[in-house]
This record gives structure tokens, sequence and C-alpha cells, in this order.
């Protein structure tokens, strides 16, 4: 069965990009594809300290929770990359990620993958866009390809307005750009795959 996996950037494992996510995946899964959540906030995972063991073996030299993270990206056919703005980027734990990937990378793992991106921050310009594009960056480092939330909306990505915990409940517009967004990437990826 096609797998679309998110992964959570925020420390808040029950906060707004949580909420955004559940949003598309549950979405995703109405078109017939199965789905899992990696929350990074709850994870062990440590920042690559450029040992460049991996470029030589193909697996990092730190142990700790990113062997079972990459395992479980490698196995699905979408990535949907969600995380806070953080002064207008990914969070650091977001960011872990991006650069403990690098083993994926070697013979290009992430080929073909659809991969999207969801951001939230407190402001309404908040730094929305900008978080979605270093996703965007990273995901086309991985050669992997890059959809928004589709057409009719089709722009950045999935955008939510909300700074306490639960404010995207009441952000509509968010809501729907998550949405159209899991929607998107399983239409995409069951294409792909011939289903
Ligand atoms: C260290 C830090 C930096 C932040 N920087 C921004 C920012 O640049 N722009 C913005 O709109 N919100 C910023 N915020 C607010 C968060 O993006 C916002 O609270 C968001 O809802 C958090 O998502 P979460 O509920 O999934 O954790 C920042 C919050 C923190 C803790």
């Amino acid at each position: 069965m096609v797998k679309i996996i998110g992964i959570v950037g925020s420390p808040r494992s029950k906060g707004n990009t949580s909420f955004l996510m559940q949003k598309a995946l549950e979405s995703a899964e109405s078109v017939g594809v199965q789905t899992e959540i990696i929350y990074l906030g709850r994870s062990d995972i440590r920042p690559c300290k450029a040992c460049n063991v991996c470029k030589e073996t193909g697996e990092c030299a730190i142990k700790d929770d990113m062997k079972s993270i990459l395992e479980k990206v490698n196995s699905a056919q979408g990535i949907i990359i969600g995380s806070p703005v953080y002064f207008g980027n990914v969070t650091a734990q977001t960011k872990i990620f991006m650069d403990r990937s690098r083993p994926l990378r070697g013979d290009f793992q992430m080929q073909d993958k659809v991969g999207a991106a969801i951001s939230v921050g407190a402001s309404r310009n908040g730094g929305q866009e900008t978080t979605c594009a270093a996703i965007h960056d990273f995901l086309l480092i991985h050669d992997a390809l890059v959809v928004g939330d589709g057409a009719p909306g089709a722009h950045y990505g999935a955008t939510g307005v909300g700074g306490g915990k639960k404010d995207c409940q009441e952000d509509l517009t968010g809501i729907a750009t998550a949405e159209s967004l899991g929607k998107r990437v399983a239409t995409l990826a069951l294409k792909l795959a011939n289903k």
C-alpha cells in the first residue's frame, strides 16, 4: 500500500503543526493511502557532527532515533514535513532531521518521493513561506518531487497562523490548505505507483 509519512518538527507534539499535520494526513487517507506521523519533539535526535562516516558506510555514526525515522521515511512514497516558524525558518528539531537524513542521499533513496511542506507562525506574515521554502529546498536536494496544496489554490504549501497551542483549530484557511496538501501528495503518490 502507498504510504505517506508526516514529520512534525515542533517541540510541542500537541500544538498547531501537529494539528494541521493530522488534517493533512486524514485527507490523504480519504483517497486511499496509509499514513504515519513522527513527532521529532518526542524523539532522541542529535545534531550531525560532520564525521562523514555516512559518506563511506551509508550509516550514521550517531546511535539515536534517527535510524528508525529514516527507515520509516524510506518505506514511504510521500513525505510531508511540518515545522513551526522559528525566526523565519524551520525549528532546530526539523533542521536536525534534515541534516541527519544525509545517509539517504548517498544513492538518492528519496528520489521521486512526493514531498510537501506545512508551516505555522504566530503572525500572519511571520515567515510561513520562507519556512516552506526551506523545506522545499531540502526536498529538492534529495531529488524528491515537490508539490504545494494543489489546484485551485496551488500555493506554497499549507500555512497556519497561530501562537497559542490550539489556535490553528480556528484557522479555517490553514485547515483548508492542509487538507488540500494532504490530498495532493496522496493523489500524486498513488498515480506514480500506478494505483
Ligand atoms: C523561538 C521561537 C521563535 C519563533 N519565531 C517566530 C517567527 O519568526 N514568526 C512567527 O510568526 N512566529 C514565530 N514563533 C511562534 C511559533 O511559530 C508559533 O507559536 C507556532 O504556533 C508554533 O507551532 P506549534 O504549536 O506547532 O509548536 C516563534 C516561536 C518560538 C518559540
